[in-house]
């Protein structure tokens, strides 16, 4: 008999508890994993004065995978750079664990096609992935601050460029759209020359295009049945991942996973905390199902329990479900309870 597989749970703060509770009932359905629950983010903070803990990287460390909620609150929210931030937590994970590799998929449920503010022909056989490099860039670059400056910088080098360009050209099907500022930015520039290179050195079957981070952001909602992959730096990829949620109808339907080059990944939703709706028990639960099943499929080889869930989350939708977010009055436990009996 195999081992049950180990898997890591931070369910972080705001509406990451409440989601991630119906996520490990449903995981619990479909086999025998091992648990370990930490505190993570804002949570961590209050109990031990930092977002991430070295017991909490070593326990990621040694699992077969990680399953993350959200961080994040109005609790520890300061622009004072001396104190610590939730969301550093979720950078230091992601550093930690060389996570450089952001899956985003966006595919929209027919059955949401009117939960959209795009019109359904538009969103009609959008399929698409965002492809973000994850531990570079403007997020982990040096950062200044004094009286009267602060600055941020961004920064790539060849190789990270190249390893996350080579995960997106293995993902595309037909085409990838590398997104830059080429025209601005000397990182951009250094991004367009490695992601031909790639191209045409080990990937001259997939179609390339360049699109400039403005035009892609328009583009996204005049056409984004025309996207296959969108490989992009990790801030660009953060904000057209939001934009590209509302073709699903709610960014509480966004999965994640992100990757490195071995060890284990790290599944999330794209949403945060929600501490406007946190509390209330009103959460959309299903980037969070979503993201388990990316778990199952990319982190511990489960396809078909994957594939569970994505259909029990199907059925859920054509049956009707709807939480708040998605124009209906569905709780999160209701909402949960018509997945699991679907699955
Ligand atoms: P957010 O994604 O938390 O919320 C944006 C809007 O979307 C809110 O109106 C919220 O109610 C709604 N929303 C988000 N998820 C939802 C869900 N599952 N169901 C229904 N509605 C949902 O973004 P924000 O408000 O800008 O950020 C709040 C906090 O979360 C901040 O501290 C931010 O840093 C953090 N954050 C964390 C992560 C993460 O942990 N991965 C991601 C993004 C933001
Ligand atoms: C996300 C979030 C994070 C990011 C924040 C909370 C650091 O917005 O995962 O999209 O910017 O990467
Ligand atoms: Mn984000």
């Amino acid at each position: 008999m195999t081992r049950a597989a180990h898997i890591v749970i931070l369910p972080g703060d705001g509406i990451g508890p409440e989601i991630m509770a119906p996520t490990v009932e449903l995981l619990r359905r479909l086999g025998s994993f091992e648990f370990e629950e930490h505190r993570f983010g804002g949570a961590s903070i209050d109990a031990h004065g930092v977002p991430l803990t070295d017991e909490v990287l070593a326990a990621a460390r040694r699992a077969d995978a990680v399953l993350l909620g959200a961080v994040g609150g109005p609790r520890w929210e300061s622009t004072d750079p001396g104190r610590p931030r939730p969301e550093q937590g979720l950078l230091g994970l992601r550093k930690g664990l060389q996570l450089y590799a952001n899956l985003r998929p966006v595919k929209p449920f027919p059955a949401l096609y009117g939960a959209s503010p795009l019109r359904p022909e538009l969103i009609d056989g959008t399929d698409l992935l965002v492809v973000r490099e994850l531990t570079g860039g403007i997020y982990f670059g040096a950062k200044q601050r004094t009286a009267d400056r602060a600055s941020d910088v961004c920064e790539y080098t060849v190789a990270e460029i190249e390893r996350i360009a080579r995960t997106a050209f293995r993902s595309a099907r037909s085409r990838v759209s590398s997104v830059d500022k080429a025209n601005v930015l000397e990182t951009s520039r250094l991004w367009r020359e490695v992601v031909r290179r790639v191209h045409s050195q080990e990937f001259p079957q997939v179609e390339v295009e360049h699109v400039l981070v403005d035009n892609a952001a328009m583009q996204l909602l005049a056409a984004p049945r025309h996207f296959d992959v969108i490989l992009t730096e990790n801030m660009f990829g953060d904000i057209l991942s939001d934009e590209a949620a509302m073709i699903t109808g709610s960014i509480g339907m966004l999965p994640s996973a992100s990757l490195g080059a071995d060890g284990p990944g790290v599944f999330e939703p794209v949403h945060g905390s929600a501490p406007d709706i946190a509390g209330r028990g009103i959460a959309n639960p299903l980037a969070m199902f979503l993201s388990a099943a990316m778990m199952l499929e990319h982190g511990l080889g489960l396809a078909s329990e994957a594939a569970a869930v994505e259909s029990a989350v199907h059925r859920a939708l054509d049956a009707g479900l709807r939480t708040p977010d998605l124009g209906g009055d569905a709780s999160t436990s209701g909402a949960s309870r018509v997945v699991l009996d679907n699955l």
